[in-house]
């Protein structure tokens, strides 16, 4: 496409001071414009100083539930930063030289929230949509949290309601004799050996966990031998197993590769094999127990194992089946097929009962729906699919790092929690929700959310804010209502936010089928994974965002990708929407870590884009800075010279743009697939 575009190429420089990230102050560095009587549009982003926002964006997801409380609310994958996104609403209003002035912000990739936050903490009306319904209820809830004192109370009425459930389920007796409670349970995976039918117990590693946090610099630990017996040791020195007298080495792993020897007659078998043979099961080996801040990892007692597998935890509802996906493969692959088969039947049993108790814990619907979200949460941490850290004690989602991890010495939670030992419990979660509404009402004002509404409902300019479920192909906002749309799209395949949420969305009852419109390309099911499909659905959001954008309106939003097709479909997208570039700049990526925790095709860099709608202005068009020294810095840059065609882009670009970003020596082979 090319508008009617009036392109002055002029690197800037302007006295302005670049905005770097505050949430404290967030008007704190706006400057006026010298371009605001003149009819040439320039970017925001020219207010940006890459470098501060990059070093604060770096601080912040260091420990993301302290820089933004609001986040701990519900789960969500690769979020972004406020430091970004807040300076960017910052620099809008800078350039607009109006800090005071109400704005409508929308975002349509809304998933966690961070932008639709960075929005209301500086007052903004804020229209939010994601296509995913535990994204849109979580949005909903985090946005208009309920005040402390109320959430408070209904955390004492479900907990005193549940006490004796949990007493029953988890209560136990210390090594000192006195009364303790059960705050991690641990199975290991055993199964019959093909050829001698040896049973085995296919412990990991050798050192299955130390005794102390690692920086206590214990050494006590326990350790499994070869034959499956767990024996005292420790994590630096070899010893003789307590049963079977074999040497014990600390650093030996039993399954590399997945791949498991038979401790009778040494066969070799790949753990999905055995799971797929059917006789593959759990068996309690270990336990933590906690009382008042004392914890004590030790063999499971008879009681214990009894208790953990005692008839009464019978779970009533069934979660559904696991669809076939890119992540759950590795589910299906290691025998489970329904999402209820994750959980050990205490867990489930116990979560069931906090679930049909938290609606008369509050006269308030909003709480009640809020305690079931803290309930629902906390089955992030699936009893037979969550990894123990052996160093420092404490136990993984299953869908860390962005896939559902599989491992044959899983974690049950105590699923209510205990102060002293557990991440991710029900009443962590109930305390971090406390936390939440208190720092929302000391750095904003919290008003009521609307929602979620269907996009394809009444066309309503927010009031405050509006959260929409759906396809943002349809945004409910009349024509030209939008200050700014600041976004985040999925990065073309890297993070599979539908089935990573599915088993939180199975709990909530929610809807779990796959959607039409997922923007995510997802090969394993043929999801936007031929030809244009990609491209043509981004373009039809973009489209929908320009319709709702003002003439003025600016779309910003960051994008990574080491695909440079990725990056085509994007320009292609952006292009075919009617809009036109004016700026970018390079910061480093938000999410460096998520990258990182993906290995292969990591990106640490983000590429921030603006555009505005096609129009017959003049575009004072915004390069990145050029300071940025790597082969990633200078990949972005040959995409920041294509992008800033878009709009006007020449016949036969996309070949030649592919072309010069497969040539750069960032998109070498990365090195974890060397
Ligand atoms: C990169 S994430 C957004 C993350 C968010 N900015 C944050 O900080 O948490 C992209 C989101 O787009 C959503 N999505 C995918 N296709 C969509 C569509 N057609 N309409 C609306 N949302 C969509 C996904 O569910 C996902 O939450
Ligand atoms: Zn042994
Ligand atoms: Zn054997």
């Amino acid at each position: 496409m090319t508008g009617a575009v009036d392109r002055e190429l002029v690197q800037e420089s302007f006295s302005e001071a670049p905005l770097a990230g505050s949430t404290s102050d967030p008007h704190s560095h706006l400057m006026p414009s010298r371009l605001r009587q003149s009819k040439i549009v320039a970017s925001p982003l020219r207010h940006i100083d890459p470098h501060a926002v990059s070093r604060s964006a770096r601080a912040e997801t260091r420990n993301r539930e302290i820089f933004l409380p609001p986040v701990s609310v519900f789960r969500w994958w690769a979020r972004r930063t406020e430091s970004v996104n807040g300076t960017v609403i910052d620099a809008f209003s800078a350039e607009r030289c109006a800090s005071n002035k109400q704005l409508l912000v929308v975002d349509p990739f809304a998933g966690g929230g961070v932008i639709p936050l960075a929005a209301i903490l500086r007052g903004h009306n804020v229209y939010a949509q994601d296509i995913n319904p535990w994204a849109a209820i979580g949005l909903t809830a985090m946005l208009g949290l309920p005040a402390p004192d109320e959430i408070r109370e209904s955390v004492a009425s479900l907990s005193h309601r549940i006490t004796p459930l949990v007493s029953a389920a988890y209560g136990t007796t210390m090594s000192d004799g006195q009364r303790g409670t059960i705050t991690h349970t641990f199975r290991v995976a055993t199964a019959n050996c093909p050829k001698c039918d040896n049973l085995n117990r296919l412990f990991p590693h050798a050192m299955v966990t130390l005794l102390a946090r690692k920086e206590r610099q214990k050494p006590e630990a326990i350790l499994a031998c070869r034959n499956g017996h767990l024996t005292p040791g420790r994590h630096d020195r070899n010893t003789r197993c307590r049963e079977c007298r074999t040497k014990v080495e600390p650093t030996a792993a039993y399954t590399p590769r997945r791949v498991v020897t038979c401790s009778n007659c040494g066969e070799r078998t790949r753990l999905s094999d055995l799971a797929m043979q059917g006789n593959w099961s759990w068996e309690v080996v270990l336990v933590e127990r906690a009382r008042k801040g004392f914890r004590e990892l030790d063999t499971a007692t008879a009681t214990e194992i009894a208790t953990a597998a005692n008839p009464r935890w019978q779970p009533q509802r069934s979660l559904g089946p696991i669809p076939e996906g890119q992540e759950t493969r590795v589910l299906h692959r290691h025998g489970f097929k329904e999402w209820g088969d994750l959980y050990p039947n205490r867990q489930r049993y116990v979560l069931e009962q906090l679930l049909k108790l938290a609606p008369n814990c509050s006269e308030n619907d909003r709480v009640a729906e809020l305690l079931a979200m803290a309930i629902v949460g906390s089955a992030e941490m699936a009893g037979l699919c969550s990894r123990w850290d052996r160093w420092y004690l404490k136990s993984f989602e299953s869908m860390a790092g962005h896939r559902f991890n599989f491992t044959t010495l899983t974690v049950e939670p105590n699923a209510w929690g205990d102060a002293t030992s557990g991440r991710g419990t029900v009443l962590r979660r109930l305390d971090q929700l406390i936390k939440a509404s208190t720092w929302l009402r000391e750095n904003t004002t919290v008003r009521p959310v609307h929602g979620p509404v269907d996009p394809c409902g009444p066309q309503e300019r927010p009031q405050g804010v509006t959260v929409g479920w759906g396809s943002s192909e349809t945004l409910a906002l009349p024509d030209r209502c939008a200050d700014l749309v600041l976004t985040d799209p999925p990065y073309h395949d890297d993070v599979q936010y539908s089935e990573l949420s599915l088993p939180l969305r199975a709990w909530a009852a929610l809807d779990i089928t796959h959607a039409a419109g997922d923007a995510v390309v997802n090969t394993a099911i043929n999801q936007n994974s031929k030809g244009d499909d990609y491209s043509h659905l981004l373009s039809r959001i973009f489209a929908e965002s320009r319709r709702v954008l003002k003439k003025d309106g600016h779309l910003i939003f960051s994008f990574a990708n080491r695909s440079a097709s990725a990056w085509a479909d994007l320009l292609s997208a952006l292009d075919a929407a009617g809009l036109c570039a004016v700026g970018c700049e390079i910061v480093h990526s938000e999410n460096e870590q998520d990258h990182a925790k993906r290995g292969v095709r990591s990106c640490s860099h983000d590429l921030l884009l603006d555009l505005v709608p096609t129009g017959n202005h003049q575009l004072k068009i915004h390069f990145p800075k050029n300071d940025l020294e790597g082969d990633e810095p200078d990949f972005l840059r040959v995409v920041a010279k294509w992008f800033l065609q878009v709009g006007s882009l020449p016949p036969g670009w996309r070949a030649k743009c592919e072309d010069e970003l497969l040539e750069a020596a960032f998109l070498g082979r990365p090195k974890a697939e060397v």
